[in-house]
């Protein structure tokens, strides 16, 4: 049930799509940027009610315009070299977000490789991160479909090895 695709996220039907969104949670480039395009202006009125995030944190809205159901915004850490608390940070959302999900219902849930485009968080340690919080969810919730979406075909080969390499 854990899944890896390589594409645009805002195409993908299912419950909740995952944002890489900024404290502000009002839009911004990257995955933030495609998904407020796709989902059209009512999800930045929507955004506009939740007063923001803290890094770690994850807060769903409606999906409007876009095939999936709702958006579950997440606010990455920035990388700043690794000593910052980054890794427990990112763990956070993942762990967030995933909860929210469970909490709402939701059976399906797509993430983005949050921090690793803007943000500059490296990609094989966050890809650890992302599949450690995933698998530990998925002993408790294993129902949850998990997929990962990588928006070019080297990070959709890092999940996989990662995969292979952590799994059970
Ligand atoms: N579908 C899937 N993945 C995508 C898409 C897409 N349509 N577009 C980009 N990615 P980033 P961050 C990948 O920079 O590092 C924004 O301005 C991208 O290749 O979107 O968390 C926010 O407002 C990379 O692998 O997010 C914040 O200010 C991943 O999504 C800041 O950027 C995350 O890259 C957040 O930076």
């Amino acid at each position: 049930m854990i899944e890896v695709v390589e594409g645009d996220i805002t195409l993908l039907d299912v419950d909740a799509i995952v944002n890489a969104a900024n404290a502000t949670l009002l839009g911004g480039g990257g995955v933030d940027g495609a998904i407020h395009r796709a989902a059209g202006p009512e999800l930045l009125a929507e955004c506009r009610t939740l007063g923001g995030a803290n890094t770690g944190e994850a807060k769903l809205t409606r999906g409007y315009r876009l095939k999936a159901r709702h958006v579950i915004h997440c606010v990455g850490p920035v990388w700043h070299g690794g000593d910052q608390g980054e890794s427990a940070l990112l763990a956070s959302c993942y762990r967030n977000a995933l909860s929210l999900a469970a909490r709402h219902d939701l059976k399906s849930i797509a993430f983005p490789a949050i921090s690793t485009g803007i943000y500059g968080y490296p990609i094989e340690p966050a890809t650890g991160i992302a599949v450690r919080e995933a698998r530990v969810f998925q002993k408790s919730h294993p129902d949850m479909r998990i997929i990962f979406c990588c928006f070019s075909t080297r990070d959709a080969a890092i999940y996989k090895k990662t995969l292979g390499v952590l799994g059970v």
